[in-house]
């Protein structure tokens, strides 16, 4: 994935007959090890390898769910009920797949923030953030679809609310929603086809993610001042700078997974999931997962039925033209005071959003869903184009290592403070 050359050099004569054969260590060597990546990239740039975690831990934890799941209508919802309570470690099984789709969520709205805040999507790293905008539907997908597998009330209602948005399409609509079911109705067919695709689509993801470290590792790693590597003294190999921080970063982050896992696993679960799917009663609130809930608000805020279905994926959609909607020429909001506090702003607006989502869509909540929603598109389709335009950026630093080092210190290889202070006291 790096298009450096490969300093690795293979010890044995059985490594070296491979290496001559398929250079896969090779690739990983200069990908991983030695890859240059800049010297002053902070704790959001570990997200990545978070996210990296978390995929394969979610496709471990759900293969083994899998040996043991019913992908039945009669029987999902006891299979589920089976693994919690008969199968080894079932129930830790279920609590670290439940939780770690949050927690996947968690990290991916980070690192998505880490790319909007430091313009991480402007060029050359267009195709690599496009890949992250689709990674995210793939994601989404897939969380939906899994939910759906308990067979709860909240499964088969969530499922119906959504599945019958597609209805809102003009000619094919109905024509689509009875694909989708498999019949005239969410049911076993359903069921059946949301298992096999929640089986697919995290190979589609880790295909994807490939990819997207692929396109990543051509231009190289952004950074927090945005202004790229411009000599040696910029960057440091990935090992181990990277490999610590990464793994620092995960630590933390599974002590946060854990708590949730062994203290509170259903607290962002819904009590009516543990109620089986029943066709002939409508829960009183028919509410997403929390990482939905935004893009739901969005959805009720348009009167219109077709209009809140376009709204609601326009509004992920649109993150794949950020590219060419973002007129600055600077990239980082380090360097750009006004762009620095509409990013915080518009996760204000992405929080207020997820609280209407959770709300019922009636009075205020209704009239409050619909401010932020314009707000959401003003931020993408006026704010952001004419930021571009009359903002003035700070000064830019020459280069990464002056704005770690300060200009003086860049010369000294010391830190400007250290450099003018005596090294010893007294
Ligand atoms: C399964 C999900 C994902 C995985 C495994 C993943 C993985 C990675 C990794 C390993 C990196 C390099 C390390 C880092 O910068 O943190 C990276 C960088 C990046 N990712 Fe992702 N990513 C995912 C989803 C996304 C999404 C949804 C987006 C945006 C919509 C996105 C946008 C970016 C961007 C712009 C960079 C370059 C960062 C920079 O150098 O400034 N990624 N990703």
């Amino acid at each position: 994935m790096s298009d450096h050359p490969t300093t690795y050099v293979p010890q044995s004569a059985l490594a070296k007959w491979f290496e001559s054969r398929l250079p896969v260590m090779g690739l990983l060597h200069s990908s991983f090890v030695a890859f240059p990546v800049p010297r002053n990239l902070n704790y959001f740039w570990t997200f990545g390898a978070v996210l990296f975690f978390m995929l394969i831990s979610q496709i471990v934890t759900g293969i083994v769910l899998a040996m043991h799941y019913t992908p039945h209508a009669d029987y999902a919802f006891q299979s589920v009920e089976h693994i919690m309570r008969d199968v080894n470690y079932g129930w830790l099984l279920r609590y670290l797949h439940a939780n770690g789709a949050s927690m996947f969520f968690v990290a991916v709205y980070i690192h998505i923030f880490r790319g909007l805040y430091y313009g991480s999507y402007k060029a050359p790293r267009e195709v690599l953030w496009i890949l992250g905008v689709i990674i995210l539907l793939l994601m989404m997908a897939t969380a939906f679809m899994g939910y759906v597998l308990p067979w709860g009330q909240m499964s088969f209602w969530g499922a119906t609310v959504i599945t019958n948005l597609f209805s809102a399409i003009p000619v094919v609509g109905e024509g689509i929603v009875h694909f989708l079911w498999g019949g005239f109705s969410v049911g076993n067919p359903t069921l059946n086809r949301f298992f096999s695709l929640h089986y697919l689509l995290p190979f589609m993801i880790l295909g994807v993610a490939m990819l997207h470290v692929w396109a990543l590792h051509v231009p190289g790693n952004n950074n927090p001042t945005g202004v790229p590597i411009k000599s040696g003294k910029d960057a440091v190999p990935f090992h181990p700078y990277m490999t610590v921080k990464d793994a620092f970063s995960l630590v933390l982050f599974l002590i946060l997974f854990s708590w949730f896992v062994f203290y509170m696993p259903n607290y962002l679960g819904h009590a009516d999931n543990y109620i089986p799917a029943n066709p002939s009663v409508t829960p009183a609130h028919i509410v997403p997962e929390w990482y939905f809930l935004p893009f739901y608000a969005i959805l009720r805020a348009i009167p219109d039925k077709l209009g809140g279905v376009i709204a609601m994926f326009a509004s992920i959609a649109i993150l794949a033209f950020l590219p060419w909607l973002d007129t600055s020429k600077v990239r980082s909001a380090a360097y750009r005071p006004l762009y620095r506090i509409f990013s915080w702003v518009f996760v204000l607006c992405a929080i207020g959003l997820g609280y209407l989502g959770a709300m019922p869509a009636e009075g205020g909540y209704v009239i409050a869903s619909r401010l932020l929603t314009a707000y959401y598109f003003a931020h993408f389709l006026i704010i952001i184009p004419l930021l571009g335009l009359f903002e003035t950026p700070k000064p830019l630093p020459n280069s990464i290592v002056e704005s770690v080092l300060g200009k003086a210190g860049s010369g000294s290889g010391l830190p400007t403070g250290a450099a003018a202070e005596p090294q010893t006291k007294g």
